[in-house]
Protein backbone atom coordinates (compact mmCIF):
# COMPACT_ATOMS: atom_id res chain seq x y z
CA UNK A 1 0.00 0.00 0.00
CA UNK A 2 1.12 3.42 -0.90
CA UNK A 3 2.17 6.07 1.86
CA UNK A 4 -0.83 7.65 2.95
CA UNK A 5 -3.57 4.73 1.98
CA UNK A 6 -5.59 3.07 4.43
CA UNK A 7 -6.43 -0.63 3.40
CA UNK A 8 -10.63 -0.89 4.37
CA UNK A 9 -11.60 -4.55 4.62
CA UNK A 10 -15.44 -5.10 2.99
CA UNK A 11 -17.65 -8.08 3.45
CA UNK A 12 -20.43 -8.02 0.58
CA UNK A 13 -23.44 -9.81 2.13
CA UNK A 14 -25.42 -11.37 -1.09
CA UNK A 15 -24.03 -12.33 -4.71
CA UNK A 16 -27.08 -11.58 -6.68
CA UNK A 17 -28.24 -8.87 -9.36
CA UNK A 18 -26.53 -5.88 -6.68
CA UNK A 19 -23.92 -7.92 -4.92
CA UNK A 20 -22.13 -8.76 -8.34
CA UNK A 21 -22.41 -5.27 -9.82
CA UNK A 22 -20.82 -3.76 -6.18
CA UNK A 23 -18.09 -6.64 -6.43
CA UNK A 24 -17.22 -5.75 -10.42
CA UNK A 25 -17.10 -2.44 -9.57
CA UNK A 26 -14.69 -2.70 -6.63
CA UNK A 27 -12.50 -4.98 -8.73
CA UNK A 28 -12.40 -3.23 -11.75
CA UNK A 29 -11.75 0.05 -10.18
CA UNK A 30 -10.13 -0.94 -7.58
CA UNK A 31 -6.78 1.50 -8.67
CA UNK A 32 -8.37 4.49 -9.70
CA UNK A 33 -10.42 4.79 -6.11
CA UNK A 34 -6.83 4.47 -4.52
CA UNK A 35 -5.20 6.98 -6.09
CA UNK A 36 -8.73 9.20 -6.27
CA UNK A 37 -9.92 8.44 -2.68
CA UNK A 38 -6.50 7.14 -1.37
CA UNK A 39 -8.36 4.24 0.26
CA UNK A 40 -7.90 0.45 -0.57
CA UNK A 41 -10.88 -0.96 -0.91
CA UNK A 42 -10.75 -4.98 -0.26
CA UNK A 43 -13.23 -7.40 -0.34
CA UNK A 44 -12.61 -10.05 2.37
CA UNK A 45 -15.45 -11.94 2.70
CA UNK A 46 -19.12 -12.95 0.44
CA UNK A 47 -21.64 -14.35 1.93
CA UNK A 48 -24.05 -16.08 0.14
CA UNK A 49 -27.03 -18.39 1.23
CA UNK A 50 -25.78 -21.49 -1.39
CA UNK A 51 -22.40 -22.37 -1.20
CA UNK A 52 -22.94 -24.52 -4.39
CA UNK A 53 -24.44 -22.42 -6.75
CA UNK A 54 -22.11 -21.57 -9.57
CA UNK A 55 -20.65 -18.30 -9.84
CA UNK A 56 -18.34 -16.05 -11.58
CA UNK A 57 -16.24 -14.46 -8.89
CA UNK A 58 -14.12 -11.10 -11.50
CA UNK A 59 -10.88 -12.37 -9.94
CA UNK A 60 -12.22 -11.66 -6.32
CA UNK A 61 -9.49 -13.07 -3.62
CA UNK A 62 -12.61 -12.74 -1.50
CA UNK A 63 -13.41 -15.82 1.17
CA UNK A 64 -16.93 -16.96 0.04
CA UNK A 65 -19.07 -18.17 3.19
CA UNK A 66 -22.76 -19.11 4.21
CA UNK A 67 -21.51 -18.30 7.89
CA UNK A 68 -22.32 -14.76 8.64
CA UNK A 69 -20.47 -15.22 12.48
CA UNK A 70 -17.27 -15.72 10.54
CA UNK A 71 -17.74 -12.14 9.19
CA UNK A 72 -19.00 -10.76 12.20
CA UNK A 73 -16.05 -11.99 14.29
CA UNK A 74 -13.09 -10.38 12.08
CA UNK A 75 -12.61 -7.62 13.65
CA UNK A 76 -10.69 -6.05 10.72
CA UNK A 77 -13.55 -6.36 8.79
CA UNK A 78 -14.63 -2.19 8.59
CA UNK A 79 -17.76 -1.99 6.30
CA UNK A 80 -20.76 -4.40 5.68
CA UNK A 81 -22.49 -4.50 2.54
CA UNK A 82 -26.06 -5.78 2.81
CA UNK A 83 -27.18 -6.68 -0.46
CA UNK A 84 -29.01 -9.70 0.07
CA UNK A 85 -32.54 -8.28 0.47
CA UNK A 86 -35.54 -8.99 3.15
CA UNK A 87 -36.67 -8.01 6.24
CA UNK A 88 -35.13 -11.13 7.93
CA UNK A 89 -31.90 -12.02 8.65
CA UNK A 90 -30.64 -8.89 7.48
CA UNK A 91 -32.28 -6.50 9.72
CA UNK A 92 -30.21 -8.64 12.71
CA UNK A 93 -26.92 -8.92 10.09
CA UNK A 94 -26.96 -5.19 9.86
CA UNK A 95 -28.04 -4.89 13.60
CA UNK A 96 -25.40 -6.82 14.79
CA UNK A 97 -22.85 -5.25 12.45
CA UNK A 98 -23.43 -1.92 13.60
CA UNK A 99 -23.03 -3.57 17.20
CA UNK A 100 -19.55 -5.04 16.18
CA UNK A 101 -18.34 -1.43 15.46
CA UNK A 102 -18.88 -1.99 11.72
CA UNK A 103 -20.05 0.48 9.36
CA UNK A 104 -23.12 -0.77 6.69
CA UNK A 105 -24.55 0.21 3.10
CA UNK A 106 -27.80 -1.36 2.19
CA UNK A 107 -29.72 -1.19 -0.83
CA UNK A 108 -32.53 -2.97 1.31
CA UNK A 109 -35.55 -0.75 0.98
CA UNK A 110 -37.81 -3.21 3.40
CA UNK A 111 -35.02 -3.15 6.53
CA UNK A 112 -34.89 1.01 6.28
CA UNK A 113 -38.34 1.37 5.64
CA UNK A 114 -39.75 -0.95 8.12
CA UNK A 115 -36.57 -0.41 10.83
CA UNK A 116 -35.05 3.14 9.58
CA UNK A 117 -35.17 4.75 13.15
CA UNK A 118 -34.23 2.26 15.60
CA UNK A 119 -31.14 1.49 12.83
CA UNK A 120 -30.28 5.19 12.53
CA UNK A 121 -30.11 5.22 16.44
CA UNK A 122 -28.00 2.41 16.60
CA UNK A 123 -25.55 3.27 14.36
CA UNK A 124 -25.25 6.79 16.15
CA UNK A 125 -24.75 4.89 19.88
CA UNK A 126 -22.15 2.52 18.26
CA UNK A 127 -20.64 5.60 15.97
CA UNK A 128 -20.79 3.71 12.93
CA UNK A 129 -22.16 4.76 9.49
CA UNK A 130 -25.39 3.27 7.86
CA UNK A 131 -26.04 4.37 4.68
CA UNK A 132 -28.46 3.54 2.36
CA UNK A 133 -28.54 5.41 -0.96
CA UNK A 134 -29.68 2.56 -3.26
CA UNK A 135 -32.69 1.64 -1.31
CA UNK A 136 -34.68 4.18 -3.60
CA UNK A 137 -34.20 4.79 -7.19
CA UNK A 138 -31.46 2.57 -8.20
CA UNK A 139 -28.73 5.12 -8.82
CA UNK A 140 -30.17 8.14 -8.41
CA UNK A 141 -29.29 10.12 -5.81
CA UNK A 142 -31.92 11.14 -3.66
CA UNK A 143 -31.19 10.11 -0.01
CA UNK A 144 -28.41 12.66 -0.05
CA UNK A 145 -30.13 15.68 -1.48
CA UNK A 146 -33.25 15.03 0.90
CA UNK A 147 -31.27 14.48 4.09
CA UNK A 148 -28.87 17.03 3.10
CA UNK A 149 -29.03 19.06 0.27
CA UNK A 150 -32.40 19.82 0.70
CA UNK A 151 -32.13 20.64 4.28
CA UNK A 152 -32.98 24.55 4.77
CA UNK A 153 -36.64 23.73 2.77
CA UNK A 154 -39.56 22.60 4.23
CA UNK A 155 -40.13 20.07 1.94
CA UNK A 156 -44.27 19.72 0.87
CA UNK A 157 -44.45 17.20 -1.65
CA UNK A 158 -42.88 14.17 -3.31
CA UNK A 159 -44.32 12.91 -6.64
CA UNK A 160 -42.49 10.17 -8.25
CA UNK A 161 -42.15 6.55 -10.22
CA UNK A 162 -39.87 4.24 -8.08
CA UNK A 163 -40.66 1.14 -8.98
CA UNK A 164 -38.53 0.31 -12.47
CA UNK A 165 -39.81 -3.29 -12.88
CA UNK A 166 -43.47 -1.67 -13.14
CA UNK A 167 -42.59 1.00 -14.97
CA UNK A 168 -41.03 -1.48 -17.57
CA UNK A 169 -43.94 -3.24 -17.74
CA UNK A 170 -46.23 -0.68 -18.01
CA UNK A 171 -44.04 1.40 -20.75
CA UNK A 172 -43.98 -2.31 -22.75
CA UNK A 173 -48.07 -2.51 -22.65
CA UNK A 174 -48.15 0.89 -23.48
CA UNK A 175 -45.91 1.00 -26.65
CA UNK A 176 -45.11 -2.10 -27.60
CA UNK A 177 -47.79 -4.01 -27.25
CA UNK A 178 -46.51 -6.42 -24.82
CA UNK A 179 -49.06 -8.92 -22.49
CA UNK A 180 -48.37 -8.23 -18.89
CA UNK A 181 -46.88 -11.66 -18.45
CA UNK A 182 -43.99 -10.77 -21.11
CA UNK A 183 -42.95 -7.66 -20.21
CA UNK A 184 -42.91 -8.40 -16.25
CA UNK A 185 -40.74 -11.80 -17.45
CA UNK A 186 -38.30 -9.53 -19.69
CA UNK A 187 -38.29 -6.95 -16.22
CA UNK A 188 -37.00 -10.57 -14.77
CA UNK A 189 -34.59 -11.23 -16.76
CA UNK A 190 -32.82 -8.25 -17.16
CA UNK A 191 -32.64 -8.64 -13.19
CA UNK A 192 -34.71 -5.29 -12.31
CA UNK A 193 -37.65 -7.26 -10.08
CA UNK A 194 -37.35 -7.96 -6.32
CA UNK A 195 -36.77 -11.83 -5.78
CA UNK A 196 -41.13 -12.52 -5.10
CA UNK A 197 -42.05 -9.96 -7.95
CA UNK A 198 -45.21 -9.67 -6.19
CA UNK A 199 -43.65 -6.95 -4.18
CA UNK A 200 -43.55 -5.19 -7.12
CA UNK A 201 -46.44 -5.41 -9.11
CA UNK A 202 -48.92 -5.33 -5.97
CA UNK A 203 -46.86 -1.85 -5.34
CA UNK A 204 -45.42 -2.95 -2.21
CA UNK A 205 -41.60 -2.09 -3.36
CA UNK A 206 -42.96 1.73 -3.88
CA UNK A 207 -44.30 1.99 -0.65
CA UNK A 208 -41.45 0.83 1.29
CA UNK A 209 -39.13 3.60 -0.90
CA UNK A 210 -41.96 6.46 -0.61
CA UNK A 211 -42.18 5.98 3.28
CA UNK A 212 -38.35 5.99 3.61
CA UNK A 213 -38.40 9.52 0.91
CA UNK A 214 -41.36 10.49 3.22
CA UNK A 215 -39.65 9.86 6.92
CA UNK A 216 -36.45 11.62 5.21
CA UNK A 217 -38.10 14.78 3.68
CA UNK A 218 -40.81 15.50 6.30
CA UNK A 219 -38.45 14.76 9.55
CA UNK A 220 -41.26 12.18 10.46
CA UNK A 221 -41.73 8.57 11.30
CA UNK A 222 -44.07 7.15 8.31
CA UNK A 223 -44.28 3.30 8.05
CA UNK A 224 -45.24 1.07 5.24
CA UNK A 225 -48.46 0.21 6.65
CA UNK A 226 -49.37 3.92 6.55
CA UNK A 227 -48.96 4.34 2.88
CA UNK A 228 -52.38 3.52 0.97
CA UNK A 229 -51.50 0.91 -1.72
CA UNK A 230 -53.05 -0.45 -4.99
CA UNK A 231 -50.51 -2.29 -7.43
CA UNK A 232 -50.95 -2.78 -11.51
CA UNK A 233 -51.91 -5.86 -11.70
CA UNK A 234 -55.71 -5.28 -11.96
CA UNK A 235 -55.26 -2.72 -15.25
CA UNK A 236 -56.23 -4.55 -18.57
CA UNK A 237 -55.37 -3.80 -21.89
CA UNK A 238 -58.44 -1.98 -22.61
CA UNK A 239 -57.56 0.66 -19.95
CA UNK A 240 -54.07 1.44 -21.61
CA UNK A 241 -56.25 1.74 -25.22
CA UNK A 242 -58.87 3.91 -23.70
CA UNK A 243 -56.31 6.26 -21.49
CA UNK A 244 -54.13 6.87 -24.93
CA UNK A 245 -57.50 7.88 -26.55
CA UNK A 246 -58.02 9.86 -24.16
CA UNK A 247 -54.48 11.73 -23.91
CA UNK A 248 -52.77 9.54 -20.91
CA UNK A 249 -50.47 7.41 -19.83
CA UNK A 250 -50.86 5.08 -17.26
CA UNK A 251 -47.93 5.20 -14.53
CA UNK A 252 -47.43 3.53 -10.58
CA UNK A 253 -47.65 6.80 -8.85
CA UNK A 254 -46.08 7.23 -5.08
CA UNK A 255 -46.75 10.69 -3.79
CA UNK A 256 -46.69 12.17 -0.35
CA UNK A 257 -48.02 15.49 0.37
CA UNK A 258 -47.96 17.60 3.42
CA UNK A 259 -51.62 19.16 4.31
CA UNK A 260 -51.85 21.40 6.79
CA UNK A 261 -50.85 19.26 9.78
CA UNK A 262 -51.42 15.37 8.14
CA UNK A 263 -49.65 13.58 5.59
CA UNK A 264 -51.63 12.33 2.40
CA UNK A 265 -49.47 9.10 1.27
CA UNK A 266 -50.32 6.65 -1.41
CA UNK A 267 -48.88 4.63 -4.04
CA UNK A 268 -51.48 3.76 -7.09
CA UNK A 269 -51.57 3.21 -10.53
CA UNK A 270 -52.80 7.24 -12.05
CA UNK A 271 -53.75 8.34 -15.60
CA UNK A 272 -51.05 11.26 -16.05
CA UNK A 273 -51.68 13.47 -19.21
CA UNK A 274 -48.92 12.48 -21.88
CA UNK A 275 -47.36 15.91 -21.83
CA UNK A 276 -46.52 15.81 -18.31
CA UNK A 277 -43.07 15.63 -17.52
CA UNK A 278 -43.55 12.26 -15.12
CA UNK A 279 -45.63 10.89 -18.26
CA UNK A 280 -41.86 10.66 -20.54
CA UNK A 281 -40.65 8.58 -17.45
CA UNK A 282 -39.92 5.27 -19.57
CA UNK A 283 -38.96 1.48 -18.96
CA UNK A 284 -36.79 1.30 -16.06
CA UNK A 285 -36.23 4.84 -15.22
CA UNK A 286 -37.72 6.37 -12.21
CA UNK A 287 -38.38 9.68 -11.57
CA UNK A 288 -38.95 11.93 -8.35
CA UNK A 289 -40.07 15.42 -8.00
CA UNK A 290 -39.65 17.17 -5.04
CA UNK A 291 -41.15 20.32 -4.03
CA UNK A 292 -39.71 22.60 -1.08
CA UNK A 293 -40.67 26.25 0.06
CA UNK A 294 -37.09 27.76 -1.21
CA UNK A 295 -36.06 25.49 -3.79
CA UNK A 296 -39.58 24.65 -5.74
CA UNK A 297 -39.54 22.16 -7.64
CA UNK A 298 -36.39 19.81 -8.47
CA UNK A 299 -36.89 16.82 -10.48
CA UNK A 300 -34.71 13.84 -9.98
CA UNK A 301 -34.04 11.24 -12.98
CA UNK A 302 -31.89 7.98 -13.94
CA UNK A 303 -32.03 4.03 -14.01
CA UNK A 304 -33.83 3.00 -11.37
CA UNK A 305 -33.05 -0.68 -11.01
CA UNK A 306 -30.17 -2.84 -12.35
CA UNK A 307 -26.96 -4.50 -11.51
CA UNK A 308 -24.69 -1.34 -12.02
CA UNK A 309 -27.06 1.42 -11.61
CA UNK A 310 -27.65 0.29 -7.86
CA UNK A 311 -23.77 -0.33 -7.49
CA UNK A 312 -23.16 3.48 -8.79
CA UNK A 313 -25.17 3.87 -5.43
CA UNK A 314 -23.74 0.93 -2.81
CA UNK A 315 -20.24 1.70 -4.52
CA UNK A 316 -20.70 5.90 -3.78
CA UNK A 317 -22.18 5.33 0.03
CA UNK A 318 -18.91 2.49 1.08
CA UNK A 319 -16.38 5.75 -0.74
CA UNK A 320 -18.15 7.89 1.20
CA UNK A 321 -17.63 5.68 4.43
CA UNK A 322 -14.19 5.09 3.65
CA UNK A 323 -12.83 8.85 3.41
CA UNK A 324 -14.23 9.14 7.06
CA UNK A 325 -12.93 6.39 7.96
CA UNK A 326 -9.62 7.00 6.60
CA UNK A 327 -10.07 11.13 7.93
CA UNK A 328 -10.84 9.26 11.52
CA UNK A 329 -13.73 11.57 10.84
CA UNK A 330 -17.45 11.07 13.00
CA UNK A 331 -20.15 9.94 10.97
CA UNK A 332 -23.04 11.96 9.89
CA UNK A 333 -26.25 10.18 10.67
CA UNK A 334 -29.39 11.51 8.77
CA UNK A 335 -32.05 13.12 10.52
CA UNK A 336 -34.95 10.26 10.70
CA UNK A 337 -36.52 12.05 13.95
CA UNK A 338 -39.16 9.90 15.63
CA UNK A 339 -42.35 12.31 15.41
CA UNK A 340 -45.40 10.27 14.67
CA UNK A 341 -47.74 11.84 11.86
CA UNK A 342 -51.01 11.78 11.22
CA UNK A 343 -51.88 10.49 7.64
CA UNK A 344 -54.96 11.43 6.03
CA UNK A 345 -57.15 8.80 5.03
CA UNK A 346 -57.71 7.65 1.47
CA UNK A 347 -61.67 8.88 2.03
CA UNK A 348 -60.47 12.26 2.04
CA UNK A 349 -58.61 12.60 -1.22
CA UNK A 350 -60.07 14.66 -3.72
CA UNK A 351 -59.05 13.76 -7.42
CA UNK A 352 -60.35 13.14 -11.03
CA UNK A 353 -61.67 9.58 -11.38
CA UNK A 354 -61.44 7.37 -14.63
CA UNK A 355 -64.04 4.57 -14.34
CA UNK A 356 -64.65 1.65 -16.71
CA UNK A 357 -67.66 0.01 -16.34
CA UNK A 358 -69.84 -3.14 -18.42
CA UNK A 359 -73.52 -2.29 -18.17
CA UNK A 360 -76.71 -3.73 -20.28
CA UNK A 361 -76.87 -1.92 -23.85
CA UNK A 362 -79.86 -0.46 -23.67
CA UNK A 363 -82.14 2.62 -23.39
CA UNK A 364 -82.03 4.40 -19.46
CA UNK A 365 -78.73 3.16 -18.56
CA UNK A 366 -77.17 6.57 -19.30
CA UNK A 367 -79.69 8.14 -17.02
CA UNK A 368 -79.47 5.53 -14.12
CA UNK A 369 -75.78 6.18 -13.69
CA UNK A 370 -75.44 9.83 -13.82
CA UNK A 371 -78.81 9.99 -11.42
CA UNK A 372 -76.57 7.94 -8.61
CA UNK A 373 -73.38 10.23 -9.49
CA UNK A 374 -75.61 13.29 -8.86
CA UNK A 375 -76.92 12.49 -6.17
CA UNK A 376 -73.64 11.95 -4.75
CA UNK A 377 -72.32 15.33 -5.93
CA UNK A 378 -69.49 13.70 -8.63
CA UNK A 379 -69.70 15.89 -11.74
CA UNK A 380 -69.26 14.15 -14.61
CA UNK A 381 -66.40 15.14 -17.12
CA UNK A 382 -67.06 12.96 -19.97
CA UNK A 383 -69.06 9.63 -20.63
CA UNK A 384 -67.97 7.58 -23.45
CA UNK A 385 -69.65 4.68 -24.73
CA UNK A 386 -66.58 2.13 -25.80
CA UNK A 387 -67.65 -1.14 -27.43
CA UNK A 388 -70.88 -3.25 -27.92
CA UNK A 389 -71.18 -7.06 -27.86
CA UNK A 390 -74.28 -6.90 -29.47
CA UNK A 391 -74.42 -10.95 -28.66
CA UNK A 392 -74.07 -10.23 -24.70
CA UNK A 393 -76.16 -7.30 -25.19
CA UNK A 394 -73.74 -5.11 -23.27
CA UNK A 395 -71.41 -1.88 -23.96
CA UNK A 396 -68.33 -0.80 -21.72
CA UNK A 397 -68.30 2.81 -20.77
CA UNK A 398 -65.59 4.96 -19.65
CA UNK A 399 -66.16 7.81 -17.65
CA UNK A 400 -63.79 10.24 -16.41
CA UNK A 401 -65.08 12.61 -13.29
CA UNK A 402 -64.50 16.39 -12.57
CA UNK A 403 -62.06 16.43 -8.77
CA UNK A 404 -64.42 14.58 -6.12
CA UNK A 405 -64.02 13.10 -2.82
CA UNK A 406 -63.09 9.69 -3.18
CA UNK A 407 -65.90 8.86 -0.47
CA UNK A 408 -68.11 9.94 -2.82
CA UNK A 409 -66.80 8.24 -5.23
CA UNK A 410 -66.66 4.88 -3.62
CA UNK A 411 -70.24 5.37 -2.28
CA UNK A 412 -71.37 6.25 -5.55
CA UNK A 413 -69.58 2.95 -7.48
CA UNK A 414 -71.24 0.19 -4.28
CA UNK A 415 -74.53 1.99 -5.41
CA UNK A 416 -73.56 1.60 -8.84
CA UNK A 417 -72.65 -1.75 -8.75
CA UNK A 418 -76.16 -2.65 -7.32
CA UNK A 419 -77.82 -1.49 -10.42
CA UNK A 420 -79.88 -4.39 -12.59
CA UNK A 421 -78.33 -2.68 -15.75
CA UNK A 422 -74.95 -2.59 -13.91
CA UNK A 423 -73.10 -5.78 -15.24
CA UNK A 424 -69.41 -5.23 -13.71
CA UNK A 425 -67.15 -2.70 -12.48
CA UNK A 426 -63.54 -2.79 -14.50
CA UNK A 427 -61.32 -0.29 -13.59
CA UNK A 428 -61.05 2.45 -11.49
CA UNK A 429 -58.00 5.05 -12.13
CA UNK A 430 -57.01 8.27 -10.28
CA UNK A 431 -56.20 10.87 -12.94
CA UNK A 432 -53.47 13.53 -11.91
CA UNK A 433 -52.72 16.86 -13.13
CA UNK A 434 -50.08 17.00 -15.41
CA UNK A 435 -48.47 20.15 -12.88
CA UNK A 436 -46.36 19.40 -10.60
CA UNK A 437 -47.94 21.29 -7.86
P1 LIG B 1 -30.92 -11.19 -5.69
O1 LIG B 1 -30.43 -11.11 -7.08
O2 LIG B 1 -32.07 -12.05 -5.36
O3 LIG B 1 -29.66 -11.65 -4.78
C1 LIG B 1 -29.77 -11.90 -3.41
C2 LIG B 1 -28.45 -12.47 -2.91
O4 LIG B 1 -28.51 -12.55 -1.49
C3 LIG B 1 -28.13 -13.86 -3.43
O5 LIG B 1 -26.75 -13.95 -3.72
C4 LIG B 1 -28.46 -14.77 -2.24
O6 LIG B 1 -27.61 -15.92 -2.13
C5 LIG B 1 -28.15 -13.85 -1.07
N1 LIG B 1 -28.96 -14.20 0.08
C6 LIG B 1 -30.30 -14.15 0.21
N2 LIG B 1 -30.67 -14.54 1.45
C7 LIG B 1 -29.53 -14.86 2.10
C8 LIG B 1 -29.24 -15.35 3.40
N3 LIG B 1 -30.20 -15.61 4.28
N4 LIG B 1 -27.95 -15.55 3.74
C9 LIG B 1 -26.96 -15.31 2.85
N5 LIG B 1 -27.15 -14.84 1.59
C10 LIG B 1 -28.43 -14.63 1.24
O7 LIG B 1 -31.27 -9.74 -5.13
P2 LIG B 1 -30.84 -8.32 -5.74
O8 LIG B 1 -31.73 -7.99 -6.87
O9 LIG B 1 -29.38 -8.29 -5.92
O10 LIG B 1 -31.28 -7.34 -4.55
C11 LIG B 1 -30.53 -7.23 -3.37
C12 LIG B 1 -31.02 -6.04 -2.56
O11 LIG B 1 -30.86 -4.86 -3.32
C13 LIG B 1 -32.50 -6.09 -2.18
O12 LIG B 1 -32.67 -5.46 -0.94
C14 LIG B 1 -33.15 -5.27 -3.27
O13 LIG B 1 -34.39 -4.72 -2.87
C15 LIG B 1 -32.11 -4.19 -3.44
N6 LIG B 1 -32.14 -3.51 -4.73
C16 LIG B 1 -32.16 -4.24 -5.89
C17 LIG B 1 -32.12 -3.58 -7.10
C18 LIG B 1 -32.15 -4.32 -8.41
O14 LIG B 1 -32.21 -3.68 -9.45
N7 LIG B 1 -32.09 -5.65 -8.41
C19 LIG B 1 -32.05 -2.18 -7.13
C20 LIG B 1 -32.02 -1.46 -5.92
C21 LIG B 1 -32.06 -2.14 -4.72
P3 LIG B 1 -27.58 -17.09 -3.23
O15 LIG B 1 -26.86 -16.47 -4.41
O16 LIG B 1 -26.79 -18.17 -2.59
O17 LIG B 1 -29.00 -17.43 -3.52
N1 LIG C 1 -37.39 -4.21 -7.91
C1 LIG C 1 -37.01 -2.85 -7.80
C2 LIG C 1 -37.57 -2.07 -8.98
C3 LIG C 1 -35.51 -2.75 -7.78
O1 LIG C 1 -38.03 -2.71 -9.94
O2 LIG C 1 -37.56 -0.85 -8.94
C4 LIG C 1 -35.00 -1.39 -7.47
O3 LIG C 1 -35.26 -1.05 -6.15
Amino acid sequence: MSKGTRSIKIAILGLGVVGNGVLETLTYKKNAFKDQFASELDVSYILVKDLNKPRELYSSNALITDDYERILSDDSVDIVVEVMGGDQPAFDYIKRAMENGKSVVTANKEVISKHGQELMSIASINGVHLLFEASVGGGIPIIRPLSKDLNANDVDAIRSIINGTTNYILTNMTYMGSTFAEALDEAQTLGYAESDPTNDVEGIDAVYKLSIMASLAFRSQILPQDVYREGISNLTANDFKYAKELGYVIKLMAIAKRQDSEIDIRVHPSLLPEEAPLAKVNGVYNAIQVHGDLVGHVLFHGQGAGGNATASAVVGDIIDVSGDLVRNANPVSYIWNGKESSIRSIAELVSRYYIRLTVEDRPGVMAKLTDVLGSKAISIASIIQKESDTSLNSAELVITTHPSKEADVQDALNDISELDVVKSIGSIIRIESGSAD
